[in-house]
């Protein structure tokens, strides 16, 4: 039965759905993918996760194709990202049969939660992966949990494909540059929550965030990544405290094949007022075109999209990956998996 959701009108948010699956690592190994209806974990009260912040997360979603299959987005990306993540902050690495099984597990079983073709909305997968053993010293637990949950999702920004507001955050910083900030570890988020609650109380949908050292050249988006389009060049920043966005990754690829030369290097702030088009890219994000950054302390304010409307090759970008997503266009770079 289809579940009683207005999926056009859906948020980024939590519905729940009606399963999710779990994988305990215990005296070194996996064991058996488990089936479960709870949305609650029973942890132990002294468990790395919930002390010491031993936790890794991430996001891929399913969507609803043109043809009625349905697709997963570059999951591999996604397995490889959460066991440098698990390197980076010494937990048990998620292998990519068993990281592919239980995604494909979660999708299959909440199948009738996956919004319909043309409704805007997807299926988000959340994997994650926390330190359950307890531990009441500094170090890494020795028993590990794996959770899979899924959940429909519409718009990470309530605009949608329209041009958003951003503000530039000094006050605060979400990474260091030698600490987690290319890890998907919960902490990085429990950091940016002053600047994201800063910027939204200023009435902007999300911080911009800086290089920590000098505060000059660009590092994040919130939860997305940075992209300019200037003199048909895709620019985008290199830094050491961002997370390496496999959607960036994969604009990346799509704008070489659109013929557009790509830059991987710092961007210094200065360069704003000469990018013709700006961005903000992620799985939650997709492509957002920003129409305005404001540096509030400097009382500067960029602008772009003057006519309200996304830049050209935003525009060309989004219809190619979201083609590519819900098949509407051929897959050049084997992207999709499909689930029977
Ligand atoms: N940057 C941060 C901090 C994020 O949380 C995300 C979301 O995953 C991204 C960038 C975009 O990464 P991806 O395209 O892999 O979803
Ligand atoms: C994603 O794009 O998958 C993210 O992780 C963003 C999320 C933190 C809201």
């Amino acid at each position: 039965m289809k579940p009683n959701l207005n999926w056009s009108e859906l948020k980024f948010g939590y519905v729940p759905t009606d399963y999710n699956v779990r994988c305990y690592y215990r005296d070194g190994k996996w064991g058996e993918l488990e089936i479960s209806s709870s949305e609650y974990l029973s942890i132990h009260m002294a468990a790395t996760a919930l002390h010491y912040g031993q936790e890794a997360f991430e996001g891929l979603k399913a969507y609803r194709g043109k043809d009625g299959k349905i697709r997963l987005f570059r999951w591999q990306e996604n397995a490889k990202r959460m066991q440098n993540t698990a390197q980076g902050i010494r937990m048990a690495e998620v292998p990519d049969e068993l990281f592919r099984d239980a995604v494909i597990k979660a999708v299959k079983l909440n199948e009738r939660f996956i919004p319909p073709y043309g409704t805007g909305a997807s299926l988000y997968i959340r994997p994650l992966l926390i330190g359950s053993g307890a531990e009441v010293g500094i170090g890494p637990a020795k028993e590990f949990l794996f959770v899979v949950f899924v959940t429909p999702v519409g718009p990470y920004f309530k605009e949608g494909f329209n041009p958003v507001k951003i503000a530039i955050i000094r006050d605060s910083d979400r990474a260091a540059p030698l600490g987690t900030g290319t890890f998907k570890v919960g902490g990085n988020y429990a950091a940016s929550l002053r600047g994201f609650k800063k910027a939204k109380d200023a009435g902007y949908s999300s911080p911009m965030y800086l290089d920590c050292c000098e505060k000059k050249y660009i590092d994040e988006i919130g939860a997305a990544n940075f992209f300019a389009i200037k003199n048909n060049t895709y620019i985008t920043p290199k830094s050491t405290s961002i997370l390496p966005s496999i959607t960036n990754m994969s604009l990346i690829q799509l704008a070489e094949d659109l013929g557009l030369k790509v830059e991987r290097r710092p961007i210094h702030i200065d360069e704003l007022p000469s990018f013709e088009e700006v961005g903000a890219c992620g799985t939650a994000a997709v492509i957002t075109p920003i129409g305005e950054i404001n540096d509030i302390d400097k009382g500067v304010v960029y602008t772009y999209c003057k006519d309200g409307l996304p830049g050209p090759i935003s525009t060309k970008l989004y219809n190619t990956l979201l083609g590519i997503q819900c098949g509407e266009i051929p897959d050049p770079h084997n992207w999709i998996t499909f689930i029977e």
